[in-house]
Formats: C-alpha cells, structure tokens, sequence
C-alpha cells in the first residue's frame, strides 16, 4: 500500500526532505505552502525527474490542505529560517504563529498522522504542534538530534581518518547552543572516542558540533542548512514506515524521565510503526546531567514565552 507524506513548507529543507523520500520510493509526496507557484513548481519538476531516477512516487504542489488529508507522515518545516546574526531563539514569535496555524488545518484532515516537526526553534516548536494538536506524545516528534549526531560524526570521521559508517554519536539536549553532545557514547565501531582522541581535541569537535548550525548559516549568508536536515528526516521517515524500532536522538515529550517533566528535550527514542514506540534512559555522569539539565532550562525558558 502507498504511504502518504505531506511536507508544509516547500522550501530549502521541505523540497530537499521531498527528494529524499521519493528518491528512496518511502511514499506518495504532497508539498504545501503559503506561496502559491512554488510547490505546484518544484513538484512538477521532481515528478519529472522519476523517469531518469526511477521512482513511481505521486508528488503534488499545493496550497489548499484539503490535499493532504489522510496523511500518514506530516512533516513541518514552514517557517523563517536563521539569517546571518539570528540566533533560532529570534525565530520564536513569528515561527510559532506559523506553527500554530499549520498544526490546526493538519489535524483537521489528517487527525491519524505522526507529525515530525523541524521549524526552529525546535524543541519549543515540537511542543506548540503537541499542545495544538492534541495528539498523544508518541504521534509528535522533532528532528535536531539526528542532525548534531550527524554533524558531530562528521567532524569525528575527519579527525581520525574513518569511515563515517563506522561512527556512532549521541549528542542530547535541545537543539540550541546548549545541546549536549557525549563523547562517553559516541564510538568508532565500538571504541569510546574518549580512548582514540585528546579531550582537548574532542572539546573542539563538541564545540564546532555545538556552533554546526551557525556555521552553515555563516557560510550560506542566505539561509540555513538543508541538505543534512532533509536526510535526518528522511531517516525518521524511514524508521517509522519500515517499523525498524531504530534507535536515534529526537526531541520526545518528557514525563519524568531524565528528571524532566512536561518538556520536549532531545534523548534517545526507539522509532517504528507507531512513532516514538519508547523513550530509551542512559546513565548520565554528574556533569552531564547538569548540562542535560541547564539545555532543559533553556527549553523551558522559550516555551514560558509562548506559553505553550
Ligand atoms: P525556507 O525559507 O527555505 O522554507 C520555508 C518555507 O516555509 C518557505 O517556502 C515559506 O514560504 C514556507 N512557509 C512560511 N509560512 C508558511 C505557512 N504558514 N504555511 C506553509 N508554508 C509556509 O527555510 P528552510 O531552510 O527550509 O527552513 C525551514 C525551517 O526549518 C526554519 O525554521 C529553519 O530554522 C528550520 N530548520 C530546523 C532544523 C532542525 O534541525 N530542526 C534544521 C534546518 C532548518
Ligand atoms: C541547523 O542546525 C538551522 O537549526 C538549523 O542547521
């Protein structure tokens, strides 16, 4: 049976998650924005590259939700991205209207979906479609994780000279400078990077990790990272639709674990079928969990202001 992914916002990360999924022939793809022209556009335009890529995924453009209903995946990136200078914190008003207003037609016709949130700021967004949405806290799940996994990864693999597929990384905590990257548990095929590098030289890769949105935003002037972003989404897509009960770092809701309630914070989760299917507890050392504790902090401060 052909899945359904709807994507609001048909921009950088929404148009590149779109040619991720259909590239791997995860679902039928609806791309819907405020702008009309642009995801009619860029649909058309990806549909026609089935024929060379050979993929027999529907994708349609659109401004009218009626279009998406019956999705099974809906992922929302709709919103402003970072300009040089702003930091995702500045983004909180204006995305969180945005968020707010998407949230309320997706669940009016697709009321059975998993939403997979990655507006900035994203712990904060996450929490404003679960209050919104109604939906129970495993139907509700945000992307950062998997992307300062990816990134922290990236770094590690050119520091030793090794395959990135040999390297696993954990970082937690909310997607902002105050993300917690833990070296304790990230591994070149099993082997801590605590035992193969210097902690001078791991501060530095948890630094860069920490600052890896920046980065890219420093560099792009324009805009913010897509190309990473859409490929993390993809894999919680894929995840969920294969039932692969894959492990992996998303911002989940809170109730008491890791001494966090209410909140969403980024932590290991087992993703399948039904979304976030557990949320998976690792010992933390003492100044981890101050650290876990302050990005919480963080968190929180944001979602006071919006009040969600
Ligand atoms: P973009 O500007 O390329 O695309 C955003 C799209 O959203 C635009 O096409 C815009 O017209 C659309 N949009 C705005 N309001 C809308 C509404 N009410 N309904 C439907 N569509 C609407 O931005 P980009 O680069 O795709 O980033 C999107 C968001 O994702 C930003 O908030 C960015 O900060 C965030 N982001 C989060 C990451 C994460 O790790 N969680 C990583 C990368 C980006
Ligand atoms: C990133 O980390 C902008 O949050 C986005 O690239």
């Amino acid at each position: 049976m052909k899945r359904k992914v709807t994507i609001v916002g048909s921009g950088n990360v929404g148009a590149t998650t779109a040619h991720w999924i259909v590239d791997k022939e995860l679902a039928d793809v609806v791309l819907i924005d405020i702008v009309d022209g642009v995801p009619q556009g860029k649909a058309l335009d990806l549909l026609q590259s089935g024929p060379i890529e050979g993929f027999d995924c529907g994708v349609v453009g659109t401004n009218k939700y009626e279009d998406t209903s019956d999705s099974d995946i809906v992922i929302i990136t709709a919103g402003l991205p970072r300009k040089p200078g702003m930091s995702r914190d500045d983004l909180l008003t204006k995305n969180y209207e945005i968020v707010k207003s998407v949230t309320e037609q997706i669940v009016q016709y697709s009321p059975q979906s998993i939403l997979i949130i990655v507006s900035n700021p994203l712990d904060a967004m996450v929490q404003t479609a679960y209050r919104i949405s109604g939906f129970p806290k495993n139907r509700v799940i945000g992307m950062a994780g998997i992307l300062d996994s990816a990134r922290f990864r990236t770094f590690i693999s050119q520091e030793l000279d090794v395959s990135v597929e040999n390297i696993h990384a954990f970082v937690l905590g909310g997607h902002g400078d105050t993300m917690v990257p833990l070296p304790r548990y990230s591994t070149v095929s099993g082997i801590p990077i605590t035992d193969l590098l210097s902690s001078e030289k791991i501060d530095a890769l948890v630094k860069r990790t920490a600052n890896g949105g920046a980065e890219i935003v420093g560099l792009l002037k324009t805009g913010s990272a897509f190309y990473a972003p859409s490929a993390a989404v993809t894999e919680m897509v894929e995840a969920i639709f294969k039932d692969k009960k894959k492990i992996l770092p998303c911002a989940a809701f809170l109730e008491g674990e890791y001494g966090i309630n209410g909140l969403f914070v980024g932590v290991p989760v087992k993703l399948g079928k039904n979304g976030i299917e557990e949320i998976i507890q690792i010992p933390l050392q003492p100044d981890e969990e101050k650290a876990l504790e302050k990005s919480a902090a963080a968190v929180k401060e944001l979602v006071e202001i919006i009040k969600v």
